[in-house]
């Protein structure tokens, strides 16, 4: 192991930089060099990177959000987006071009730090040869084989926050405050921020909802002196029998998702204030939850993540994506992670085949939740 490179690939996440630099210092501790490839996948399909140095470039960026070889979220050069010389739109596969970038500048290993779909490129490149070793990241938390993605963390430490915001003045006004939170396809900084939040009721990707339910908790609530209520609403929220509100369909060649989520607690706000005669109001919180910097706990995952990625290929266990299973660094197949992707009901968006880690109802949250009251919808 002489030689390595890292991408971020995919919506940005806290912790990107904590990992890189946990990376860049474990390699050169080891006599390792160390390079990043610009802007993700996009990066090695031009061949464009740079040499990361714990004193230069990759020094003091621990705290910062973003990442500093910059990510691309719309670049599977799998099937990649071209214009040819008619002027008509064509998918091409540039994936030869990327392996041959990787061997002939001699990079031993391809460290890609991303979530579902970043990972399927990684396992698609080990089945062309290529050393890859996969990093869990996003703050929806929602890959396979691992109990927690690096971001996660800070997105529900953002979400508390404005939960607690929101608490004030919907007391104040006695109004209902709905919050949309991200979560495509799972629920998980919806529920544990709801109840981080103190929040009434909590709406999930995984339980389509039953808007009459939620009626009945915020009526109660108000039957016993409480005439204000929060509700948490992912993104990927649906009711019972409908589709995901989706805001705009894209054209940038990314499948399933291909599509912009947006109005979900809109929709909810406008329906509820309907129905219960209270004023009713709306908080997006949008990419707030995955910029800025990470918390302590984001800082020493991302740390523990880049470290444990080094260690593994050093040992040559290769085609694997690092996880965190019951507190312990550990590792999975890539082909464990994302072998059972399909692209099906396209439509719908919210409906995507794969291993994504949606939370099941025997989890301890949920039964946290109901146990304290939050209604779920159900
Ligand atoms: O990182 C995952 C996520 O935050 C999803 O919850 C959200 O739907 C998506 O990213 C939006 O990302 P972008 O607008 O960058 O494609």
């Amino acid at each position: 192991m002489k030689k390595i490179a890292i991408l971020t690939n995919g919506g940005d996440a806290p912790g990107l930089n904590a990992v890189i630099r946990a990376i860049v210092k474990t390699a050169e501790y080891n006599g390792i060099e160390c390079y990043g490839f610009i802007e993700g996948y996009r990066g090695l399909l031009d061949n464009n990177y740079v040499k990361l140095d714990s004193t230069g470039n990759a020094s003091g960026i621990l705290d910062k959000g973003g990442t500093i070889i910059g990510t691309s979220n719309n670049t599977n050069v799998f099937n990649l987006k071209t214009i040819n010389e008619n002027g008509e739109v064509e998918y091409k596969d540039y994936s030869e071009k990327c392996v041959q970038n990787i061997k002939d500048d001699g990079f031993d290993c391809l460290f890609t730090l991303g979530g579902d779909g970043t990972q399927k490129s990684s396992r698609d490149f080990s089945l062309r040869g290529i050393n890859c070793i996969g990093i869990p990241k996003t703050i929806d938390n929602d890959v396979a084989s691992t109990d927690i993605t690096f971001g996660y963390n800070t997105a529900v430490s953002v979400a508390t926050e404005a939960l607690d915001r929101l608490h004030t003045t919907a007391e104040a006004h006695h109004r209902i405050m709905v919050l949309e939170v991200m979560g495509r396809y799972a629920g998980w900084i919806t529920l544990e921020s709801a109840i981080a939040g103190g929040a009434d009721v909590a709406l999930i990707p995984e339980i389509p909802y039953d808007i009459n339910k939620v009626v009945q908790k915020i009526e109660s609530r108000k039957a016993k002196g409480k005439p204000f209520s929060i509700v948490v609403v992912s993104e990927g929220a649906m009711e019972k029998d409908g589709t995901v509100t989706i805001k705009r369909k894209l054209d940038d060649g990314k499948g399933l998702d291909n599509i912009r989520l947006g109005g979900a607690g809109e929709k909810v706000a406008q329906i509820l204030e309907e129905l219960t005669g209270l004023d009713a109001r709306t908080t997006v919180l949008g990419y707030v939850q995955r910029g800025g910097t990470p918390t302590s706990y984001d800082r020493v995952l991302s740390t523990k993540y880049g470290v444990k990625a080094v260690e593994l290929a050093m040992q040559g266990i290769f085609n694997v994506l690092v996880t965190c299973k019951d507190g312990k660094m550990s590792y999975a197949t890539l082909e464990e992670v994302v072998g059972n992707n399909k692209e099906i009901g396209a439509a719908s968006g919210g409906t995507k085949e794969s291993n994504i880690r949606k939370i099941k109802m025997d989890d301890e949250l949920i039964h946290v939740a109901r146990n304290i009251g939050i209604c779920l919808g159900d």
